[in-house]
C-alpha cells in the first residue's frame, strides 16, 4: 500500500511510519519535515498535498495540536487553536481525501486518552479528542467504496514521559509498540467506525 503519514517525523508519527514502512511504500508529511509539505490547517495545503501525491490507500495522522493551561485562563481563541488544528485539519484530511482514496482504503486519526481520562490544564485538548472520536464513529458509516475509517486514542508514550509525565499524574505511560500496534491493526485490519483505546 502506499500510505501517507501525517506527522510522520512527530514522536507518535515516525513509529509509526518505521512499522508500516517494513511491509508498505510510506510517504512522511509535516508543515517542515519529511517527504512531502502540508499544513493541516489549511485546506487548500491539503488538497496540494494529494494533488502531489497523485493515488494514495491510505491516510494515518499524527499531528495537530490544541492549547493546554488552565482553564481558568482560556480564552475563546485558545479553542479555536485546536480546533483549526488538531480537530478540522484532521478531520479535513478525511473531507478531502474521501473522493480520492483508493477503493477499500483507510483513514486513521489521532485522538488520545484525555477524552476519557482527564488532566489539569487538559480542557482544550480534551474536547477535541472527543470530538474526533464522535466524528471517526458517526462518518465511517457513511463512507463509500469500503473507504474505512478509526480513530487511534493512544494514554501518554513512554517517549513523551520526561516532557510531558508530570502533566499526567498516575497515567502509566504506553509503550511505543503498543500504540503502533493501533495503527496497524486500523490500517492493515478491518475494523472501521472504531476508537482504538490503547492505554
Ligand atoms: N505524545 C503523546 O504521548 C501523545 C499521546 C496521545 C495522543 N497524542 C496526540 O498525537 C498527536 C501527535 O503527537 P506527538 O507527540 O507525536 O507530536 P510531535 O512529536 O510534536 O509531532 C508532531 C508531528 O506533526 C507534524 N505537524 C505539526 N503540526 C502540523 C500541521 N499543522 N500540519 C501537518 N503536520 C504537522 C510535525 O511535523 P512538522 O514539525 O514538520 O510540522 C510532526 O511530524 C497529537 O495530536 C497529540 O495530541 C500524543
Amino acid at each position: 500500500m502506499k500510505i501517507i503519514v501525517v506527522g510522520g517525523t512527530g514522536t507518535l508519527g515516525s513509529k509509526i511510519a518505521e512499522e508500516l514502512g517494513t511491509r508498505h511504500e510510506i510517504i512522511r508529511a509535516g508543515t517542515k519535515s519529511g517527504d512531502a509539505t502540508v499544513d493541516i490547517t489549511s485546506s487548500a495545503s491539503i488538497q496540494g498535498l494529494y494533488k502531489k501525491i497523485g493515488s494514495f490507500d491510505a491516510v494515518v495522522s499524527a499531528a495537530g495540536g490544541g492549547h493546554f493551561g488552565p482553564f481558568d485562563t482560556m480564552t475563546e481563541d485558545d479553542f479555536y487553536k485546536g480546533i483549526k488544528s488538531k480537530m478540522m485539519g484532521q478531520i479535513n484530511l478525511v473531507m478531502l481525501g474521501k473522493d480520492l482514496i483508493s477503493n477499500g482504503g483507510s483513514f486513521t486519526l489521532t485522538s488520545g486518552i484525555l477524552h476519557s481520562d482527564p488532566v489539569r490544564g487538559g480542557v482544550g485538548l480534551s474536547f477535541l479528542n472527543g470530538a474526533l472520536n464522535s466524528f471517526g464513529k458517526s462518518a465511517a458509516y457513511e463512507l463509500k467504496r469500503g473507504v474505512r475509517l478509526n480513530i487511534v486514542s493512544p494514554g501518554l508514550v513512554e517517549d513523551s514521559e520526561k516532557e510531558l509525565g508530570s502533566f499526567f499524574p498516575g497515567h502509566v505511560p504506553i509503550t511505543m509498540k503498543r500504540m503502533v500496534s493501533g495503527y496497524v491493526n486500523s490500517v492493515e485490519g478491518i475494523i472501521t467506525g472504531k476508537v482504538i483505546e490503547i492505554v
